[in-house]
C-alpha cells in the first residue's frame, strides 16, 4: 500500500455510554436501551476538518471512518434503515461531512463496515464470531442481509467521492465473490481487506507486532491509543507514546500499513490525552516518514554491534536502519568486512550528520601474522537525547 499511515476513527451510539464500542453486548444491554441512546446522539462539537487537519498534521495520508460497527447504526444518510444519522437530533450526514473534509485537505477517506449487525433482523450468521446480540437469531436470513450489505455498499461507494479501503470487520465464514466484485466495480481502484467474503487485497494484524523482518503479502495493521476499547472510553488506560511508536515503526519497516485509532466523544471531539498522544507520535514520524514511505527491504544484511533489534530498508543509495527499540550505545559499528563504505550517515531523529570512524583491529593471530580487519562506525550518535524514540539512521554509501 502505498499509503502507509492512517487515522481509525470508532465512532458511534456507544460514545455515549462510553465504555467499548461492543458494549450492547458487553455491558448486556436490552436492545430497546441502546436503540435509545439514538433519540440523543447530538455531536455539537463535531469538526470533521479539525479532525483532518490533526491526522495531516501526524503525517498520516488516509482516514478509515467506521460507517457501522456491530451495534448496526448507520453513520450515513442510508436509505436502507432508519436506524441512521439522519434520524439522531443531529440529523447531519456525518460521513458526507468526512469526506467533505477529506477531500478539502487532501486526504484520503476509507470505511469500514461491520458484517456482524445486531440490529439488522436477518442479519445473525452461525457461521461467523460476534453474533451474541444479533436482535432475532430465529430469523436468520442472510440472502436478504447479503442484499441489504450490497444495497448499503452502493450507496456508500457511489455517494461519497473516491474511497481508499473498505475494511471488512469479523469474517463472516461465507464465500461470496460478488460482493467485493460489486465494491470493484463502483471504486476500480479500491483496495479490500481479508475479513470479508472473500479474501481481499491485504491482511490486518490488529494490537499485535508481530515477529520477523517483511510482511510475504500487503498488510496494514491497527492498534488504537487505548488498551480496553476502540470507541471513546471514559476510564481508558493509555499505552504509552514510546510503546505505539516501536510498533509503529517495526511494522512500517516490514512494509504493513497502520491505522492507529482514536475514538471521539458523544460531542464529537477526539479526547485531549488521545490528541496530544497523536501529536507526539506525530512529531516523530514526521522526521521518520522519509525512511518509512516508498522504501524497499534492504537488498543485503548487515551485521552490527549492540545487539539491539532493526530492520533496513532502503530508496535508491540509501539505507535505513530502523532501530525501533533504540541503541543501546551511541557508536553502531558494521561488523562484516564486506559491509560497504558508508560516505554519510544521518540521525533522522535530529537532523544532525555524524561522524563515522574508520578504524583497523587485529582480529586474528595466525602464527607471527595479525590479520588486521576494517571496521566502520557510526559514533556520537545522541540516544540519550531521543528515550522515548525509535531511532532512525539514514547511510549513504560509497559507490
Ligand atoms: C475487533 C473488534 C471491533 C473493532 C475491530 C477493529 O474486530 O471486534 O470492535 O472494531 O477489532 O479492527
Amino acid at each position: 500500500m502505498q499509503n502507509r499511515f492512517g487515522l481509525f476513527i470508532h465512532w458511534g451510539l456507544y460514545a455515549i455510554p462510553a465504555v467499548h464500542e461492543q458494549v450492547l453486548a458487553r455491558g448486556d444491554w436490552k436492545h430497546e436501551d441502546y436503540e435509545a441512546l439514538m433519540s440523543s446522539f447530538d455531536p455539537v462539537h463535531y469538526d470533521p476538518e479539525a479532525w483532518v487537519r490533526l491526522a495531516r498534521d501526524c503525517g498520516m495520508s488516509y482516514i478509515c471512518f467506521t460507517v457501522k460497527h456491530h451495534d448496526g447504526f448507520c453513520m450515513w444518510d442510508t436509505k436502507q434503515t432508519d436506524y441512521n444519522i439522519m434520524h439522531t437530533p443531529y440529523g447531519r450526514d456525518v460521513l458526507g461531512m468526512l469526506a467533505d473534509a477529506c477531500r478539502k485537505y487532501d486526504m484520503k477517506l476509507s470505511l469500514y463496515y461491520s458484517n456482524p449487525d445486531w440490529h439488522h433482523p436477518n442479519a445473525y450468521n452461525a457461521l461467523s464470531t460476534h453474533q451474541w446480540k444479533a436482535k432475532y437469531p430465529e430469523r436468520s436470513d442472510m440472502d436478504a442481509y447479503i442484499s441489504f450489505i450490497k444495497a448499503q455498499v452502493t450507496e456508500l461507494l457511489s455517494n461519497y467521492g473516491e474511497i481508499y479501503t473498505f475494511f471488512w470487520d469479523i469474517p463472516p465464514h461465507i464465500e461470496d465473490r460478488s460482493i467485493n466484485e460489486l465494491v470493484r466495480s463502483l471504486q476500480p481502484h479500491i483496495l479490500i481487506n481479508n475479513r470479508g467474503f472473500d479474501t481481499g487485497d491485504f491482511a490486518t494484524p490488529e494490537r499485535t507486532v508481530p515477529d520477523g523482518d517483511r510482511f510475504p503479502t500487503m498488510t496494514e495493521a491497527c492498534q488504537s491509543v487505548g488498551e480496553h476499547s476502540w470507541g471513546y472510553r471514559a476510564d481508558e488506560d493509555y499505552f504509552s507514546s514510546r510503546h505505539l511508536m516501536e510498533s509503529i515503526d517495526k511494522l512500517m519497516a516490514m512494509g504493513g500499513s497502520y491505522l492507529l485509532n482514536v475514538g471521539p466523544t458523544a460531542e464529537g471531539e477526539i479526547p485531549m490525552q488521545s490528541e496530544n498522544l497523536l501529536r507526539r507520535i506525530g512529531r516523530w514520524y514526521r522526521r521518520a516518514a522519509c525512511a518509512l514511505e516508498d522504501t524497499s527491504p534492504a537488498a543485503r544484511t548487515y551485521s552490527l554491534s549492540g545487539g539491539m533489534p532493526y530492520i533496513a530498508v532502503e530508496r535508491g543509495d540509501m539505507t535505513y536502519f530502523h532501530f525501533w527499540r533504540g541503541l543501546n550505545s551511541s557508536a553502531v559499528t558494521f561488523l562484516d568486512e564486506d559491509t560497504p563504505t558508508p560516505r554519510r550517515a544521518v540521525l533522522l531523529n535530529s537532523g544532525a550528520e555524524l561522524p563515522i570512524r574508520y578504524d583497523t583491529l587485529p582480529s586474528r593471530v595466525d602464527g607471527d601474522a595479525v590479520a588486521r580487519r576494517r571496521y566502520h562506525s557510526i559514533r556520537e550518535i545522541p540516544v540519550d537525547d531521543y528515550p522515548a524514540e525509535p531511532l532512525v539512521l539514514a547511510v549513504e554509501w560509497d559507490a
